[in-house]
């Protein structure tokens, strides 16, 4: 009998029942004074767990939005942003900027690899930049970022703005803000958050603060952090309807983070990708990313001689699993499996038996149960 399919898709990821009841809660006017109290005590959790004496924009929006607000407040025409790219997301940051105006240098790594703090380092000597860009786990190849080592390297560049990408990262790999020099961090709250798609939120430090205030009037209008900052303060303001129900799902999820606790979620996140990753080769796939870089919230997983994409991925999705495709020069060679935020350990066991009867379907026959046996070992470790 199939009733579900598991969402293993790297975002949305799947979303706890807690957090649904949120969703499926009666709607309240966004002046209601029981929802302006939520709606504060979420924000004041989110600058407190992510350790910022800055701001925290929630609005209704995807994880575009939230990189747009990011720019839109820290550059203007005509500066020059460093964008340091590992994949499909990295580069929507230059094609982003350059609609704005804004005069962009890249370092891009090969798919799988990071570029070198060498190389950045190198780059931040020769010229001067109003800002750095970097994703910290590029969902289309799996590779997350040394952000921290970055920020120490930003230290020494006080006029760079540091905006780190989280859309697929944040609440599952470490991102102090403050501590580890971030200015800008951004993410939507379909991926590690484990809320449905709908929400932006972007965390300014007090830098960023500052360099929107020397800005001043800025084209974009939704995206402008002064238009939101009366209502981040005080959210019984109007300035454009807030995602109600949206928001309380979001304050459900960070009720289970406080529970949880961030730094085991972070280590939890870890250990769960390892132990899907080499489960995942144990069957003979190969991880894209390099060993020493992998993200722990999704695996972007090479096929093996003899497994076709398609009849993997239909097969797969009988099977009662859901994963994406890869992207660009990757497309037809490889799968991308998310294993991010409140995923259920019964469903990445239930998956990885999925992918071992999905194999003996295709023509790979695998000894059954290997996969499953790899990765509760591997937890265990
Ligand atoms: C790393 C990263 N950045 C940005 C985005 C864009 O987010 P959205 O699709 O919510 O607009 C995504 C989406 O998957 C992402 O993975």
């Amino acid at each position: 009998m199939k009733n579900r399919k598991l969402l293993m898709i790297p975002g949305p990821s799947p979303v706890a029942r807690s957090i649904q009841d949120q969703m499926g809660r009666e709607t309240v006017a966004f002046g209601d004074p029981a929802f302006v109290r939520d709606f504060k005590e979420l924000l004041a959790d989110l600058k407190s767990l992510w350790r910022t004496a800055g701001e925290v924009f929630v609005v209704a929006g995807s994880g575009t939005l939230a990189m747009e607000m990011g720019i839109a407040n820290t550059v203007k025409r005509g500066d020059r942003v460093l964008v340091v790219s590992h994949g499909f997301f990295g580069d929507r940051f230059v094609e982003l900027c350059e609609r704005k105006g804004i005069l962009v240098d890249v370092l891009k790594s090969e798919w799988g690899k990071i570029v070198p703090v060498g190389e950045i380092r190198d780059a931040l000597r020769k010229q001067a930049y109003r800002a750095l860009t970097v994703t910290h786990v590029d969902t289309s190849t799996g590779v997350s970022a040394p952000v921290a080592e970055i920020g120490l390297l930003l230290k020494n560049h006080q006029g760079t703005l540091y905006i780190v990408d989280g859309v697929c990262a944040t609440a599952a790999e470490p991102e102090y803000i403050d501590e580890s020099g971030i200015d800008i961090l951004l993410t939507g709250s379909q991926k590690a958050f484990g809320v449905a798609p709908g929400l932006a939120i972007v965390w300014a430090g007090p830098r960023a603060m500052q360099r929107r205030k020397e800005l001043g009037t800025i084209p974009e209008y939704y995206a402008d952090f002064e238009k939101w900052l009366p209502i981040m303060k005080d959210p019984s303001k109007y300035f454009a309807t807030p995602a109600v129900n949206l928001v309380w799902a979001l304050k459900e999820s960070v009720r289970i983070i406080k529970e949880e606790g961030l730094d085991a979620r972070h280590e939890r996140h870890a250990k769960v990708g390892k132990a899907i990753q080499s489960a995942l080769e144990t069957l003979g796939f190969r991880i894209l990313a390099d060993p020493a870089h992998r993200a722990t919230t999704l695996s972007a997983i090479l096929y093996p001689e003899g497994l076709n994409d398609a009849a993997f991925r239909q097969t797969l999705g009988d099977e009662g699993a859901q994963v994406s495709a890869g992207l660009g020069a990757y497309a037809g060679k490889m799968f991308r499996m998310g294993h991010m935020g409140n995923t259920d350990m019964h469903d990445l066991v239930a998956v990885l038996a999925s992918i071992e009867r999905t194999m003996n379907r295709c023509g790979k026959p695998v000894e059954p149960g290997a996969g499953v046996t790899a990765f509760l070992k591997n937890l265990t470790k």
